[in-house]
């Protein structure tokens, strides 16, 4: 179905209303000085009309405000730094837009290149609900897995049992890491964490995909995310610092070609092979859909007992929540795990083995 035709303006109305309804102030009051230029037809106008046919779906807006957060993360936007909490800053209320004019004036060419570049975040919060689910697999197969993630992003996921979760029954993790989750991200009852994981191979695949050993590609990944979200932030550095540190191959592909290849030869016997996404499926062409089914399809029907296939993906279910569905071969059964919000906060376990 074609996309209803949507303009800049609308494009930054929805994100306002949406910065404003999941918690980041700062943004929402930003937004609203850069309609108003957009009206008057300031610079706002000038870089942003035409960049995009889908300007909504594009994120725009977002894209605009990244630009900026990256000058301001990497010290070039002392103006904005000094209020954005990101960067030491303290934003009481003060009318934002005359400044971050400025800096695009400052840095048009710097904008004119961030406009092109797609939103792309790795939201380390769904690492809980992911590492459940994990765990899940681990303790009814006892077997070690094999886990291939795509729309890796960072790859930040595919290193979920590098952190630690707690949910003040049960642990899992590496009990050192910087990177911790307590008893607050699960509803009551939460899963139980325990088993033994062991992971005899890890892939990740991303079109895109974005390197987080490099300044460059750290600097991406924290641009993008709001700069009043503090915790978000404190996580997402916890995670690319264990990440530097903690190498994984995320290759740089489609999914559906990726997968056909990956899979071409499992089930191994004596694993257990994981396919997992999150926050992912809506992205894909419809092309690509249709051969990660089938690259899975086809691996399906050589699963054998000892030699199982899941297929684990953590995607929107309604508005305020995403659904954690786990299909297993050979039985070819499918449960809904979980329930979940966006950022991987206030998981609803529902499955009870
Ligand atoms: C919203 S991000 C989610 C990233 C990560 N899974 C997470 O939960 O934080 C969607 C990811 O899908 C990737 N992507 C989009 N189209 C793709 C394709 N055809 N093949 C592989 N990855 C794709 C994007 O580059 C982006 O990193």
């Amino acid at each position: 179905m074609a996309e209803p035709t949507t303009t800049v303006e609308q494009a930054i109305e929805a994100q306002a209303a949406s910065a404003a309804h999941i918690g980041s102030p700062l943004y929402a009051h930003v937004l609203e000085g850069l309609l108003t230029d957009l009206r008057m037809g300031g610079i706002t106008a000038e870089l942003l009309e035409g960049v995009s046919e889908r300007p909504v779906h594009d994120a725009l807006p977002l894209r605009y405000l990244a630009s900026a957060h990256r000058l301001a993360l990497a010290g070039d936007a002392p103006e904005l730094a000094r209020y954005y909490p990101s960067c030491g800053g303290t934003w009481r209320g003060e009318n934002l837009a005359r400044e971050f004019i400025a800096v695009v004036h400052r840095h048009r060419h710097e904008f004119t290149a961030g406009l092109q570049r797609n939103v792309q975040t790795n939201e380390v919060g769904r690492a809980p609900v992911l590492a459940s689910a994990f765990a899940l697999i681990a303790r009814r197969q006892g077997l070690p897995l094999d886990v291939y993630e795509i729309g890796s992003s960072a790859g930040l996921l595919s290193r979920w049992d590098q952190y630690h979760y707690d949910t003040g029954h049960s642990q899992l993790g590496d009990p050192t890491s910087t990177l911790r989750f307590d008893a607050a991200w699960w509803t009551h009852p939460a899963p139980p964490l325990r088993g033994e994981i062991r992971i005899a191979q890890r892939r990740g695949s991303d079109i895109a995909p974005i390197d987080p050993s490099t300044p460059q590609g750290r600097l991406t990944m924290m641009s993008f995310v709001w700069p009043d979200h503090l915790e978000r932030l404190a996580r997402l550095k916890a995670a690319l610092d264990i990440a530097a540190r903690f190498p994984v191959t995320i290759d740089q592909a489609d999914a559906g070609d990726w997968l056909n290849h990956r899979l071409a030869t499992a089930p191994r016997p004596g694993v257990a092979t994981i396919v997992f996404h999150s926050i992912v499926w809506q992205y894909l062409p419809q092309p690509t859909r249709d051969r990660v089914r089938g690259a899975l399809y086809a691996a399906a029907a050589r699963a054998r007992q000892g030699a199982p296939l899941f297929w684990l993906r953590m995607e929107p279910a309604t508005a305020a929540f995403a659904d954690v569905r786990l299909t297993t071969w050979p039985s070819g059964s499918e449960e809904v795990l979980a329930q979940v919000g966006y950022h991987g906060a206030d998981i609803r376990w529902l499955q009870r083995d």
